[in-house]
């Protein structure tokens, strides 16, 4: 709940190394997710929802959790690692934590495919 109150790190990073869109077909719910990575580390992440409270809460706390974090732990960063670090989530609103995970994957996704070029 405090994490829906009062989310972390909404916003957009405008010079983005990595961006990740994604949606859930059945509840409608959009994310996207910002990443800044320098040397491997992601420096920065930054997200816009337009979903539920569970996904509003999920998305603030993989942005909290990824700072910090190499690009290889940051892909090791699971969905209930998110919900135990929010401190549980019902079994209803999992999938809208499997939602945060898929955004952060898709963002180091682009970054990976962007630094190839
Ligand atoms: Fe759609 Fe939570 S109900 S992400």
């Amino acid at each position: 709940m405090e994490h829906f109150r009062n989310p972390r790190n909404v916003g957009e990073i405008s010079d983005a190394d990595g961006i990740g869109n994604v949606g859930n077909p059945i509840c409608g719910d959009i994310m996207r997710l910002y990443i800044k990575v320098k040397d491997n580390v992601i420096t920065d992440a930054k997200f816009k929802t337009y979903g539920c409270g569970a996904a509003i809460a999920t998305s603030s706390m993989i942005t909290e959790l990824v700072k910090g974090k190499t690009i290889e732990e940051a892909l090791k960063v699971s969905n209930s690692a998110v919900a135990e670090a929010l401190g549980g989530l019902p079994k209803i609103k999992m999938h809208c934590s499997v939602l945060a995970e898929e955004a952060l994957k898709s963002a180091i996704d682009d970054y990976l495919k962007k630094k190839k070029k």
